[in-house]
């Protein structure tokens, strides 16, 4: 084992050990009124060796403010929450060509002028747009790939991207030929890291084969916990960091969806998701009803416990949640304070471990 690689499993135990204490009850002022800024911030590694990426333990994803998550917010709004994000310590921003389109990524490079130097910037390609609108296909095809990375650049105002993810594995084109030309992107300068997004094992192995993958952004949470199957195993073999994406299962573990809940059609997926129908939303209630007594006993919010929970599972995973309002910001790197014992850690998992989920994630599942 090399010894980058020692110190990526030492370095992140320890960071997840520092979670896990003898329960003492924080009062709920405590949690969320606690400042923190930017030096206090915890940090993790994503990827071990030459390919791994120092970042703040928390991200935050800037998708919702443009796009997919129903209103979208004053574009002052958005620059300043950015910039209170980075304020409070959260150097580790995510946005996508795809994310607007476009207008997330030109939002996300003006917000971050002012600080661009001292964060982690990551987008993604792989969609095809035509005419500003998604076509529902998929396009890796490395030419479209060096388009888009030269565009993205432009609207997020940088000379580099320091993680692009793959947004979508594309059965058309061969791994080697997309991590390949990313590995081109990388040797020019032009991208610092290799991510992928919801990939399965097989294409995995494959990229990292070509060009080492720094970080797999997929959905987890504690109602997706799909990637405990074969997936987290397989980053920690390789030496892969995760980025847990909709680490709040799109809002739903906070609390603030219930079946009545109404989404604007002209800008949210969620109403076309198996898991946001209205039977699926009171069938999987009881694992919100956990969060928050759990939560509730020792002054957490459910969201924080819900962000709290992925940090614990591994030293390497750095999740993103989205939000549009500083207060929600605020309360979600409160879950950098939770504290609970292994003990209650493992009550918790035996009570969620009972419930069955309904619904899927997506009407279609993505490619792999
Ligand atoms: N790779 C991919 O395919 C992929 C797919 C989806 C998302 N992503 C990335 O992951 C990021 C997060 O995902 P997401 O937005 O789908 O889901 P999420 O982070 O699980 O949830 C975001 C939703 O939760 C609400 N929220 C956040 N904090 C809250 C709090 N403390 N209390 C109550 N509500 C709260 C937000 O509303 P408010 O605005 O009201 O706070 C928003 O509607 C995105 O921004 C994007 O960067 C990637």
């Amino acid at each position: 084992m090399s010894k980058d690689r020692r110190y990526f499993i030492k370095a992140g135990t320890m960071d997840c050990l520092s979670l896990l204490v003898k329960d003492s009850p924080a009062s709920s002022s405590q949690t969320l009124n606690k400042v923190v800024n930017k030096n206090q911030m915890s940090k993790r590694f994503l990827g071990s060796g030459n390919h791994r990426i120092e970042v703040s333990s928390l991200g935050l994803g800037c998708m919702g403010m443009s796009f997919h998550r129903s209103y979208i917010p004053d574009r002052d709004c958005s620059i300043r929450l950015i910039r209170k994000a980075y304020e409070l310590g959260v150097t580790f921003l995510d946005t996508a060509e795809v994310y607007g389109p476009f207008t997330n990524e030109e939002l996300v490079g003006e917000a971050i002028k002012p600080f661009r130097k001292h964060i982690t910037l990551c987008s993604k390609f792989g969609f095809d747009i035509r005419d500003n609108k998604m076509t529902g296909a998929l396009n890796s095809h490395p030419v479209h790939i060096r388009k888009v990375v030269e565009a993205s650049l432009k609207r997020l105002k940088t000379d580099v991207i320091d993680l692009l993810y793959q947004h979508r594995v594309d059965p058309k084109i061969p791994m080697s030929d997309v991590a390949g030309t990313v590995g081109i992107l990388i040797r020019e300068g032009k991208v610092r890291h290799f991510g992928l997004s919801e990939a399965g094992p097989e294409s995995i192995r494959q990229a990292h084969q070509v060009q080492a993958v720094s970080a797999l952004q997929s959905e987890y949470s504690i109602l997706t916990r799909d990637p405990q199957k074969n997936i987290l195993a397989l980053c920690e073999e390789l030496g892969i960091g995760f980025v847990p994406y909709s680490p709040l299962s799109r809002a739903y573990l906070t609390g603030y969806i219930n079946e009545r809940t109404c989404f604007n059609q002209a800008n949210d997926n969620r109403h076309t998701l198996p898991r946001f129908q209205p039977e699926a939303v009171i069938a999987n209630w009881g694992i919100v009803d956990i969060l928050t007594r759990y939560g509730n006993e020792r002054g957490y919010t459910a969201a924080q416990l819900a962000l709290a929970w992925l940090l614990v599972q591994k030293p390497w995973i750095v999740p993103i949640p989205g939000t549009t309002k500083t207060a929600h910001l605020q309360e979600n790197t409160g879950a950098l304070d939770v504290r609970l014992s292994e003990r209650t850690w493992s009550e918790l998992n035996e009570e969620i471990s009972k419930i069955y989920i309904t619904g899927a994630r997506y009407a279609s599942p993505p490619t792999h």
